[in-house]
C-alpha cells in the first residue's frame, strides 16, 4: 500500500516523516466509525510508533505509543494547545468552555473552577446525591427489554438537574433542556459542518442557543442566594487570589461542565451493566460486596466497593467514553523521533493504548482482576490507562463521576438483577461518543 508523508522532517533535524495511508478521507474516518479499536491496531502494524488518519477534511497525528500519548498529554514544551483542536470539533457549542482555554488563560479559569470541586464541595455532593438517586433507580421499569441507556441518561440529567443546577424543572422543561445537550453533542462529530437546516450542525447551534438562554434566565436567582448546586457555588466561587467568574463565565462553564458529566457518566454506567449481564459472576461479587456494605454511601466508605471500582476501570478501558484529547501543534515540534509541524491537529487516542497487547494481558477480554493490586496491569505504564485524560486538562470531575456511577450502581446491584440473551454482543455508534446502537436492551427483573 501507498504511504503518504504528512510533512517532510527538515534536513538535519534527525527527524522522520510521520506517514499515513493514500486512502481518501472519507474512507478512512467511515473505518474509524465502524471499528476504531481495529483500524488503530492495524495502524500500529502498519505504521509502529505514529500515523496520521484524515477526518473532517483534516489530518490528525495519532501517536501509536503510551510515551507519545504522555508527551501530548502533559505538553511539557507548551508545544500544543487545545482550544484550536476542541474549538474546530464543538467549538460553535461549547465555545469558552474550559477545555477550550489555554496555557495562562486555562489556569486562571481552571483556579476558579476546582473551588467547586473541593474536598468538602464533593462530600456536599455525594451526600445529596444519595436518596436523590436512590428513590431514582428505584422507579426503575422491570421487564424483557429494558434499554439501559435511555434508563442511565435520565438518571444521570435528573441528578445533573438536583446537583448542578439546583431546579426543579417541570418534565417538559428538562427535556427540553436534555434535547438541547443532545444536539449539541451530536453536532461535534457531524460530517456536514455548515449551518445548513436538517443538519446536526444547525440543530447543535439551536441547541446552544436554548442552552444560553435557559442559563442566563436563572442566573439572576443564583446570584442573588447561595446555594449547595454548581451552578450557585460557580456564581459564588473565588480562586485563592480573589478572582470571581462574570455571568458570561459561569454560562459558559455550565453549558460545558454539564455536557462534560453527562454522555460520559451514561456510557460508563451502560457499559459496565453490558459486563455485568455477559459475565454474571462479576454481577454476582459486585452485589455480594454491595449487600455487605451500607445502603447508602459517604465519602470514607467509597473505597471499599472494590468490585465495583474494578469493573468500572475495566469497562472505561473497553470502552472509553472521550475517545481521544484533540490538541493542535502550535509550533514545529516532535513526538518520539518523528517532525509534527507548526499547525498539525493531534490525538492522543486512549483506545490505542487501552488495547495494546504490549501492556495488557489479552486486551480485549473483560478481565476486571486485572486492576488487582497484585496483578495492577494498569500501572504498566502511567498512560497505559487514560479515560480521564492527563496534564493541566485533566478531567475535573472525575470524582464526581466515580462519586455518581458507584452510588447508581450500588442500588441497581441491590435492587435488581440484569442479564442479556446468550450470545448477545452490543454494537457501538462510534459516530459521536461511544453509544450501544441498540440502547442496551436487557432483562432487568426486580430482586
Ligand atoms: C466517566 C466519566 C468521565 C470521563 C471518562 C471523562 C473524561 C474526560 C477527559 C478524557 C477529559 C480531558 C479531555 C482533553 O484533555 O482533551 C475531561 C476533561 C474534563 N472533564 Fe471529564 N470525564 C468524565 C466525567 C466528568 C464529570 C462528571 C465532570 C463534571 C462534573 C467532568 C468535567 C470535565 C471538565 C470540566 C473537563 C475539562 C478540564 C480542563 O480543560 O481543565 N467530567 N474529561
Amino acid at each position: 500500500m501507498r504511504h503518504v508523508q504528512l510533512a517532510p522532517a527538515p534536513a538535519g533535524s534527525g527527524l522522520k516523516p510521520i506517514q499515513g495511508t493514500g486512502h481518501p478521507g472519507v474512507l478512512e474516518l467511515l473505518r474509524f466509525f465502524r471499528d476504531p479499536v481495529k483500524m488503530v491496531g492495524s495502524r500500529r502494524e502498519e505504521f509502529g510508533d505514529i500515523t496520521y488518519i484524515k477526518a473532517f477534511g483534516l489530518k490528525f497525528v495519532i501517536p501509536l505509543t503510551p510515551d507519545g500519548s504522555q508527551l501530548v498529554a502533559m505538553n511539557r514544551q507548551k508545544a500544543f494547545a487545545a482550544e484550536p483542536a476542541w474549538g474546530f470539533l464543538i467549538g460553535p457549542f461549547f465555545r469558552r468552555g474550559i477545555l477550550l482555554m489555554d496555557f495562562e488563560e486555562h489556569r486562571h479559569h481552571r483556579l476558579i473552577l476546582q473551588q467547586a470541586f473541593t474536598n468538602t464541595h464533593i462530600k456536599g455532593y455525594l451526600q445529596d446525591m444519595q436518596p436523590m438517586l436512590a428513590e431514582r433507580v428505584a422507579r426503575f421499569p422491570v421487564g424483557d427489554s429494558i434499554r439501559l441507556l435511555d434508563e442511565f441518561k435520565a438518571v444521570t440529567l435528573d441528578l445533573a438537574l438536583a446537583i448542578f443546577l439546583g431546579l426543579d424543572l417541570p418534565r417538559a422543561e428538562a427535556d427540553r433542556i436534555n434535547r438541547a445537550f443532545i444536539d449539541c453533542v451530536n453536532a461535534g462529530m457531524s460530517i456536514v459542518r455548515k449551518d445548513i437546516p436538517g443538519t446536526k450542525w444547525s440543530r447543535g447551534l439551536a441547541g446552544r442557543a436554548v442552552l444560553e438562554e435557559f442559563f442566563y434566565r436563572h442566573l439572576p436567582a443564583k446570584r442573588a442566594a447561595q446555594t449547595p448546586d454548581l451552578f450557585s457555588v460557580l456564581c459564588h466561587a473565588q480562586s485563592e487570589d480573589g478572582h470571581t467568574f462574570t455571568d458570561e463565565d459561569v454560562v459558559n462553564h455550565m453549558i460545558f461542565v454539564l455536557m462534560a458529566a453527562h454522555d460520559t457518566s451514561t456510557i460508563t454506567l451502560t457499559t459496565m451493566a453490558y459486563y455485568m449481564a455477559r459475565h454474571p459472576e462479576w454481577q454476582r461479587r459486585a452485589r455480594e460486596q454491595s449487600r455487605s456494605l451500607p445502603p447508602e454511601i459517604s465519602y470514607d466508605t467509597l473505597g471499599e466497593f472494590t468490585i465495583l471500582d474494578a469493573i468500572m476501570k475495566e469497562s472505561l478501558r473497553l470502552n472509553t467514553p472521550v475517545p481521544g484529547l484533540a490538541r493542535r501543534a502550535i509550533e514545529d515540534t516532535e513526538i518520539d523521533g518523528h517532525f509534527v509541524p507548526k499547525g498539525a491537529y493531534v490525538s492522543a487516542i486512549a483506545m490505542v493504548n487501552h488495547h495494546n497487547p504490549a501492556l495488557w494481558s489479552d486486551p480485549e477480554t473483560f478481565d476486571p482482576g486485572r486492576f488487582s493490586p497484585e496483578r495492577s496491569e494498569d500501572k504498566s505504564h502511567r498512560y497505559a490507562w487514560m479515560p480521564f485524560g492527563g496534564g493541566v486538562h485533566k478531567c475535573i470531575g472525575l470524582y464526581f463521576a466515580q462519586m455518581e456511577i458507584k452510588t447508581i450502581m450500588h442500588n441497581l446491584l441491590l435492587r435488581y438483577e440484569w442479564s442479556v440473551p446468550e450470545g448477545y454482543h452490543w454494537k457501538l455508534d462510534n459516530t459521536t461518543l461511544p453509544v450501544p446502537k441498540d440502547h442496551l436492551p436487557a432483562r432487568l427483573r426486580a430482586l
